[in-house]
């Protein structure tokens, strides 16, 4: 499952996307796989890390920029915390992805100019093919595959992560709300 959008940590100096890059010896060759691990831990690639791995890796921005803006695999505003991929290639497509992405839509109330839900809660995109024709229509939900998915199974999918979600929360004020053990043994 993926984490919620994480801010940037400017009180932490880029203290994480300065791991990274050291990770990596702070070399210009390794800006791909940088870019991935920075994504992977903000969720996307917030404009002011890219000027500043530009910076620490001495290329210029237009080169970082560049790279993130031409691999479809970048994203450069933040995503929901669950995010729906699903497959519009030419097998899917046939095989009516377009209900079923519409059903998703109206379900979130996104749409293909507002991708992401204003809770930050789900992002629904179209992908190309990935991969898996023979399971046509395919959508992908927080890296789990679903195949022959329907407009109905998409939308009970998003209701369980929903219930999961109520739950997570329920918890969570629950312990907020609770005096700790050993507080209450004061
Ligand atoms: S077209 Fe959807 S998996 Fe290939």
């Amino acid at each position: 499952m993926a984490s919620m959008p994480i801010a940037v940590d400017r009180a932490g100096k880029f203290e994480k996307v300065c791991g990274i890059l050291d990770l990596h010896a702070r070399r210009p060759a390794r800006l791909i796989p940088i870019l991935q691990a920075i994504q992977h831990e903000y969720q996307y690639l917030p404009e002011e890390v890219l000027t500043y791995v530009a910076t620490s890796l001495d290329v210029p921005p237009a080169r970082v920029f560049g790279v993130a803006t031409f691999y479809a695999h970048f994203a450069l505003v933040p995503k929901g915390k669950h995010v729906i991929r699903m497959c519009d290639g030419t097998a899917c497509h046939v095989k009516q992805s377009i209900p079923v992405l519409e059903a998703l839509h109206a379900k979130l109330g996104t749409s293909e100019n507002c991708k992401t839900t204003p809770d930050m809660m789900f992002t629904v995109e179209t992908v190309a093919c990935l991969g898996a024709c023979g399971l046509a229509p395919v959508v992908v939900i927080d890296e789990q595959v679903y195949g022959q998915i329907t407009p109905e199974r998409a939308v009970a999918l998003v209701d369980e992560i929903k219930a999961q979600e109520a739950l997570l929360q329920g918890a969570s004020a629950n312990e907020a709300g609770q005096p700790s053990a050993e507080a209450s043994h004061v």
